[in-house]
């Protein structure tokens, strides 16, 4: 049976003008099980924010829509490519106060939702980058014996500052639940430790991180946001760039100093936030003397930003009215990575990577209707691509807590967690097709194509690997069913006025990221999969996976591919490319059914572990959860047969090698 976006991607099909022969193709998935599970199809979907249906009206389209436009790529190169990247540009910041409801509470019991989710990034790119910090880091204090009741992060007060963190407690179970997940999927740790007082620098959270993780922890990130200590209440209010690089030697200090720390070159900084807007610019930071007097101990340079805040400090901000201005709409994109031009050519100078490490679609939790629906999804691959482009070498999209519309990914309340999986957000799908349209090869270069006139509706960037144009990614932001405002890129490689031959490929393969409006909540596809609606998905994307696969015009060297409106296409110029990206199997971490007694059904790691690595043969294991572990978790007999089933899962896609 044909599903309405079936038939979207049909009919556009059937008009796509000057095309010899399209063929697409469906490889099938693993079935959608969120709404197998009775409870969650009775369950009433209230109060939460997964459950708000509110939808903004996509802004009205402009009366002159482009519905031609040329592409014309170069061999050997174009001008004004990124640095090389790599497939995990897009990673993940975490809260460090919901951490532990997304991986679970102990090395032992991990969320397998979390991991099916991130070996999907994996299977793309070969690895994810996490961070696990925020506002929270700064006041956390890690309790190297554990906490009382079996719980990996407890919020103990909540600090008077105005971002409303809670202060925090940290067991080692935490360290140990990312080590184990790393084990599992290949996952690259950040992580946030104190820096709320210098007198009390608190290093026992880097001595343990380093012991646990190893090379697994790739960066301690030492300051968040400080152009915001005063108005957060956390520095008093002349503080300035020079006291923060100050205030970073004598912490780093108190590390060089204590045998215990392993490695005190691994430091991130300075992440200021806010001075486009408000004060603090890297620059200023520069300027204090902070790159060279820590160049050694410095390992990223980091920022961090978002296009606007949900905070109501200047009064409570429209996100329809903001739309348009903010999020459909390149120029608006580009002034977000332009004023970092300067940071990332001195970063390239000093051989360092230069991360954004915090960002997402507005500050203080994002926008209801924005946030969590598919504009974001679009913004968020343009955001990144043009961050790529101008040579930042990473960045990572926030995850916070349940009352947050930007979050990538949300796990239902503990009481919930019977009766509903986690809950998908647009910008999951983003690092899907970053990580696609970047590949696994880390040699990317981005480019932004400046199309159709530089026209903000319709960005594109072609993406090169030595010399070589692989990939086209292109967008369409407007909403239009009717398929008038659908756009065809007729692609040109060599050949035509460039001078040089011909070498338009003879085929081509499309992958859309598709939604019936900008606006749309839950229809999200990637290449027709979906991770389902509301409290519905257990990591695996589900359904079949079509790839579009377009016969080019090779006599008069073009390739033509039609974008609806909306949607993001990434175009694969070669078989190669789109096998780099595809990877192989993505391993799945099995469970189907939620149990009452326990957070969330988790697996024992070990029995992974020691089975099967990752990425090895299939096979059925079945793991202890041992009560007597000091986590103290109630764990029934049943649940716990059920929770260590763990089967090794391959789709149709087992058969390429990478
Ligand atoms: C459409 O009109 C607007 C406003 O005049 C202009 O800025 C834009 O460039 C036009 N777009 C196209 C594709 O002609
Ligand atoms: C290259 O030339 C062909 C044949 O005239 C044309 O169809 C195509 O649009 C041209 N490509 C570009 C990018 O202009
Ligand atoms: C920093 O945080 C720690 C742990 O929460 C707290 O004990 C300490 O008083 C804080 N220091 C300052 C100066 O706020
Ligand atoms: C046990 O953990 C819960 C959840 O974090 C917390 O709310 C509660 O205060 C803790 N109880 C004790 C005795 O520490
Ligand atoms: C996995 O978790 C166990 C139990 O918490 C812990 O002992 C072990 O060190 C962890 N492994 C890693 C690699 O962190
Ligand atoms: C310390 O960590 C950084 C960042 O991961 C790494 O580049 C460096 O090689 C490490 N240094 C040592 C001595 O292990
Ligand atoms: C780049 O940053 C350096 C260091 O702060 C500064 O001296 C220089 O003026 C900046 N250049 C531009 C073009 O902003
Ligand atoms: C700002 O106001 C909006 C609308 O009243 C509300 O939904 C949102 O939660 C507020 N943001 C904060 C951080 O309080
Ligand atoms: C898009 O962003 C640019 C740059 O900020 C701005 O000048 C322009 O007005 C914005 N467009 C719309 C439709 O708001
Ligand atoms: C990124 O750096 C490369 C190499 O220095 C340069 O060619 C390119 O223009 C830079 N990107 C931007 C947007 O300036
Ligand atoms: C479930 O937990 C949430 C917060 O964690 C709470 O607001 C809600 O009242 C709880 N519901 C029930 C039925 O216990
Ligand atoms: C979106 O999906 C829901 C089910 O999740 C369906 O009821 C609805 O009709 C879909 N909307 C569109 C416009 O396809």
């Amino acid at each position: 049976m044909l599903s309405p976006l079936y038939i979207t991607v049909f009919s556009f099909l059937l008009s796509l003008p000057f095309v010899s022969a399209v063929t697409l193709y469906t490889i099938p998935g693993p079935a959608a099980t969120g709404t197998a599970n009775p409870a969650f199809q009775t369950a009433i979907c209230i109060g939460a924010v997964p459950c708000d249906g509110s939808q903004l009206t996509p802004t009205p389209n402009p009366g002159n829509i482009t519905t031609a436009i040329n592409i014309q790529l170069t061999d050997g190169g174009y001008p004004g490519l990124g640095i090389p990247v790599s497939g995990n540009f897009l990673g993940f910041s975490i809260e460090l106060s919901v951490a532990n409801q997304l991986f679970g509470n102990t090395g032992t019991q991990l969320n397998p939702i979390f991991l099916n989710l991130l070996a999907n990034i994996e299977t793309r790119a070969g690895r994810i980058l996490i961070r696990v910090g925020g506002n929270s880091q700064e006041s956390a204090t890690i309790i190297p014996g554990g906490l009382p009741n079996g719980t990996a992060v407890e919020k103990i007060t909540f600090s008077s500052d105005k971002t409303a963190t809670p202060t925090l407690l940290l067991s080692p179970n935490l360290i140990y639940a990312m080590g184990n997940i790393s084990n599992l999927v290949n996952v690259q740790w950040f992580l946030g430790v104190p820096f709320n007082d210098t007198s009390n620098p608190r290093t026992t959270l880097a001595e343990i991180a380093q012991h646990v993780l190893g090379d697994r922890l790739v960066g301690l990130q030492l300051g968040n946001e400080p152009d915001l200590y005063t108005i957060n209440g956390l520095r008093p209010p002349t503080y300035t760039p020079d006291q923060f690089t100050a205030d970073w030697g004598t912490v780093l200090q108190d590390y060089s100093s204590d045998s215990k720390v392993l490695n005190s070159s691994m430091f991130v900084g300075p992440s200021v936030c806010c001075g486009l807007d408000t004060g603090w610019t890297p620059e200023d930071v520069w300027n204090t003397g902070f790159l060279t007097d820590y160049a050694d101990q410095l390992a990223w340079i980091s920022v961090e930003h978002y296009p606007t805040n949900n905070c109501n400090d200047t009064g409570i901000l429209d996100p329809e009215v903001l739309m348009p201005q903010l999020y459909m709409n390149h120029s608006a994109v580009v002034q977000l990575s332009a004023p970092y031009l300067n940071t990332s050519q001195i970063a390239l100078t000093l051989n360092k990577p230069f991360i954004m490490f915090e960002t997402n679609t507005a500050s203080c939790g994002g926008f209801s209707g924005l946030s969590d629906s598919f504009i974001s999804a679009m913004w968020a691959v343009d955001y990144a691509l043009s961050m790529a482009s101008f040579n930042f070498t990473n960045a990572l999209l926030h995850v916070g807590g349940q009352s947050d519309y930007y979050n990538p990914f949300t796990p239902p309340t503990t009481n919930q967690s019977s009766y509903r999986q986690w809950s998908i957000g647009p910008t999951f799908y983003s690092t899907l097709v970053i990580a696609e349209s970047l590949g696994s090869s880390n040699l990317s270069q981005v480019v932004d194509l400046q199309l159709n006139s530089n026209n903000d509706l319709t960005p594109g960037y072609a993406i090169y690997e030595q010399g070589t144009a692989q990939r086209v990614v292109l967008f369409n932001y407007l909403t239009d069913p009717s398929g008038a405002s659908d756009y065809t890129a007729y692609i040109s490689v060599g050949g035509n006025e460039t001078g040089q031959a011909n070498s338009t490929p003879a085929s081509i393969s499309v992958k859309l990221l598709l939604a019936p409006s900008a606006t749309d909540k839950w229809n999200t596809t990637w290449a027709g999969q979906t991770f389902g609606g509301p409290f519905a998905s257990d990591g695996r994307i589900t359904g079949s996976e079509q790839i579009i696969e377009i016969t080019c015009d090779q006599p008069n060297n073009v390739c033509a591919v039609q974008v609806p409106a909306p949607a993001v296409a990434v175009v694969f110029l070669s078989q190669s490319s789109l096998q780099e990206s595809q990877g192989t199997a993505t391993a799945t971490f099995q469970t189907t059914v939620a149990t009452g007694t326990i957070n969330t059904v988790s697996i024992d790691p070990s029995v992974l572990a020691t089975s099967n690595g990752r990425g090895g043969q299939s096979f059925l294991g079945l793991g202890s959860t041992s009560p007597g572990s000091s986590d103290g978790l109630k764990i029934t007999p049943y649940n716990a047969l059920i929770a260590c089933f763990l089967i090794m899962f391959f789709n149709a896609l087992t058969l390429l090698s990478r």
